[in-house]
């Protein structure tokens, strides 16, 4: 493994695939960066770049997970930055909820709020020793503001989230002022989320047709364009402790 000097170091949730895929590259673009990913993925380590498997429903082993970070402490003598992107989601269960599985809707509360939180708690202690500034990004969702029928779980995590980031930021802040907590919505990014919504029938999703003629009209952003437009914003300071943006709202 590269024992260099770490100036940006990243942890990522939901790499495999859509944003959070483009986020480690945009991540790794960055000099001396470090980036560790906790996916449900084969654990690797090569270079600058390590990923740790969880499955974020075993919200049990989270801490377990920091101790796995192969940095040394050399490493981090140096850092300016150090994020964690709590970037992973899930949709599902997409339908009323007189017609959810119990253990879906459970599910989706873990994955989109539970482990945000628990994740948050753990980077603080984890990167608080560490020099430079220390972000927390929350991904959330327009479904954060706007009930959405057939999204009642989703919309009540990233909801919860949302308050979490406010939470958090007063709380944190006030121990460290090296941290910042906030919210960003990405906007509607042409990933396999996206392609599970524009697959509901209307029976399950009422807005389906939505989705379907933003798809058409190309007006969703690559998730490449949402990846380097949020670190580049958040590199550039531009998001303030507590609060929420929309990616589509900003220039960069
Ligand atoms: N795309 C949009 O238009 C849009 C709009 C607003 C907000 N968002 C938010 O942006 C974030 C990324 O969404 P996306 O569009 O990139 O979604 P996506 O393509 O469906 O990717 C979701 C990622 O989360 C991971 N994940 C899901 N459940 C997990 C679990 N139990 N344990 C570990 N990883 C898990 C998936 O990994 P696996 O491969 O293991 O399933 C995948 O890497 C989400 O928080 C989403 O709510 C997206």
């Amino acid at each position: 493994m590269n024992q260099s000097p770490v100036e940006h170091f990243f942890l990522i949730t939901g790499t495999t695939r859509g944003i959070g895929k483009a986020l480690t590259a945009a991540a790794l673009a960055l000099p001396n960066s470090f980036v560790v990913s906790l996916s449900r993925a084969a654990p690797f380590l090569w270079d600058n770049r390590q990923n740790i498997r969880i499955d974020l429903n075993d919200t049990d082993r989270i801490g377990a997970a920091f101790k796995r970070i192969q940095m040394s402490r050399q490493q981090t003598n140096r850092l300016t930055h150090t994020v964690l992107i709590n970037n992973a989601g899930v949709l599902d269960p997409i339908a009323p909820i007189g017609d959810c599985e119990d253990t879906l809707l459970a599910q989706n509360i873990r994955v989109n709020l539970t482990a945000p939180l628990i994740l948050a708690r753990h980077f603080f202690h984890f990167s608080r020793p560490f020099p430079g500034r220390k972000w927390i990004v929350n991904i959330t969702s327009g479904a954060s503001r706007a009930p959405y029928y057939g999204w009642s779980a989703y919309g009540a995590a990233k909801a919860g989230l949302d308050m979490a980031t406010r939470a958090m930021a007063m709380e944190f802040s006030r121990i460290d002022a090296t941290f910042t907590v906030c919210a960003v919505a990405p906007g509607t990014v042409d990933t396999a989320m996206q392609e599970k919504i524009r697959n509901c029938s209307v029976q399950q999703f009422e807005q389906v047709d939505k989705f379907l003629k933003l798809k058409d009209s190309g007006a969703l952003a690559s998730p490449e364009h949402a990846a380097t437009a949020l670190i580049r914003l958040m590199m550039n300071g531009r998001f303030k402790n507590g609060g929420r943006y929309d990616l589509r709202e900003l220039k960069w």
